[in-house]
């Protein structure tokens, strides 16, 4: 009966029981991608935060490990990052290598109800089975900042320093350390940048090549921005691309310019894992899959929330410039179970040609070539009752999901919707989309990641048919493969 539950995601990471929100500390090290995550161990709703623990040997199968770290005398644990300190710069280990963390201690100012976040460390000898708190703690406080929190910490390797992004208000701030003990101020960066469409959280910066080539670079920064009831999108994630020279970064776009990751409305918080191996190679990320708007009464009841699948960032040139990619990771293939293979096939608005495929937990990656018909797609997750639609409107070059009808979404009156965002086809003509569908979310990468949407649904358990669809005329597809995919919980 394990992660059997209504809505309980199958190949999705969720915790056992009670409520989740961010991925922290996310690191690598010794052959474990460890995964800790904001975490409520007593409640299904947002409470004292904890930083739960999860570890994969491929970021598809998951093992819950004890609590890492609780709240204490300085506070509850926020959001945060670990790295591995390869050479013992914080002393901490002996001259061997061990996991730092570095996260936000939340609590109020003594005898105010204001709130007060500071930024403290914890280390680990065991590979991250048992955290020491630093007795220093916290290492960084500004007592006039309020929301001041979510540390990301990576090696720059030209200035041989850590730097650290934090979050600030609605700007970000970074510091550098030789230690990760001691830190300096360096420069802050957001101000007219962007979205400020709310609280500014979790930010993270990495850099990655464009194109594939390793001699062209371009930093990222990723910023997730709260809910602000005064837009409809509630939490989101955006993103700059631009330089950095191991204290200040630059974007490159103008300071109007706004990207966002994701055009559903449940991704947030991401942040990429730390330490991947050169050899590997990939900048890998993944998010928590839901929304401020309503995370709190999603109708779940043993648990709540799940995270995003891991994914792979690239960087791609495009017609209106270097873009960010998002692909699944290639790991997932793993748990392909059964298959479905159908080639040149004419889809027309009468007939659904896979109206004897069943099923809620899948992948499909399917390729369309435009024929006369104004929209396709496929709905999923589908009854008499309801389905969601992912679907193409060709005159608008719009991919979207659309939740509408997609099951229960009665507990938020802003969950009901559709979400687009453009894709411009390829070859003139072809437009390609892949899909994952668990009980209960949906993710569509269009044209291999040019554009994502993630949005949870609540489907009947029982709403397992599958529609190919054209609106208005033809619609020709010319690959089609359906993947069922094992749970990866039993
Ligand atoms: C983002 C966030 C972070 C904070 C954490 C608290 O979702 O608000 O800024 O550290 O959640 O749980």
């Amino acid at each position: 009966q394990y992660y059997t539950e209504t809505y309980r995601p199958q190949f999705h990471f969720s915790p056992e029981a009670n409520w989740m929100n961010d991925p922290n500390g996310m690191v690598y090290f010794e052959g474990e991608y460890h995964l800790f995550y904001q975490y409520h161990p007593n409640g299904t709703t947002w409470g004292p935060m904890h930083w739960g623990h999860a570890i994969s040997t491929d970021l598809v199968h998951w093992e819950h490990l004890p609590i890492a770290l609780k709240p204490d005398e300085h506070g509850m644990i926020f959001s945060g990052s670990a790295v591995v300190d390869w050479n013992d710069t914080s002393g901490f280990f002996n001259g061997q290598s061990g996991l730092v963390a570095m996260f936000t201690h939340a609590d109020t100012y003594p005898g105010s109800e204001r709130p007060r976040q500071r930024q403290s460390i914890a280390y680990s000898k065991d590979n991250g089975r048992t955290w020491v708190t630093y007795e220093g703690n916290p290492v960084i406080s500004d007592e006039s900042i309020t929301d001041f929190r979510d540390p990301k910490v990576f090696w720059h390797k030209e200035t041989k320093k850590w730097v650290m992004i934090l979050a600030s208000g609605q700007t970000v701030r970074l510091y550098t350390s030789k230690n990760l003990k001691e830190w300096e101020f360096a420069s802050e960066f957001g101000d007219g940048h962007g979205s400020h469409e709310g609280v500014w959280e979790c930010p993270d910066l990495f850099e990655l090549p464009v194109d594939g080539y390793s001699n062209q670079k371009k930093w990222v920064l990723f910023l997730s921005i709260g809910d602000d009831p005064s837009f409809e999108e509630g939490s989101r994630t955006q993103y700059f691309i631009g330089e950095f020279n191991g204290e200040t970064f630059t974007n490159d776009h103008k300071p109007e310019t706004t990207l966002w990751i994701d055009k559903g409305r449940d991704n947030y918080a991401g942040v990429s894992w730390s330490d991947i191996p050169n050899e590997d190679g990939r900048r890998i990320y993944l998010g928590w899959m839901s929304n401020w708007r309503y995370a709190n009464i999603t109708p779940t009841k043993e648990w709540r929330s799940a995270m995003t699948i891991p994914r792979v960032l690239t960087l791609k040139t495009m017609k209106e410039g270097v873009r960010l990619v998002q692909q699944p990771v290639q790991e997932l293939q793993k748990i392909r179970e059964k298959s479905i293979h159908i080639m040149n096939q004419t889809i027309v608005p009468s007939e659904n040609i896979i109206s004897n495929v069943k099923g809620n937990t899948l992948e499909i990656i399917v390729e369309f070539e435009f024929g006369t018909a104004a929209e396709f797609g496929l709905k999923v997750c589908k009854s008499n009752l309801e389905e969601t639609v992912i679907g193409y409107d060709v005159t608008q070059q719009r991919l979207f999901i659309d939740r509408t009808n997609s099951g229960k979404s009665d507990f938020n009156e802003s969950f009901v919707g559709k979400h687009e965002g453009e894709l411009s086809p390829y070859d003139n003509n072809k437009v390609k989309l892949h899909l994952f569908v668990d009980w209960s979310s949906v993710e569509a990468f269009g044209n291999n990641g040019e554009l994502v949407l993630t949005d949870l649904i609540f489907p009947d358990q029982n709403s397992k048919d599958l529609e190919l669809y054209a609106v208005g005329g033809n619609v020709k597809v010319n690959t089609l493969e359906i993947h069922m995919l094992k749970s990866i919980w039993r």
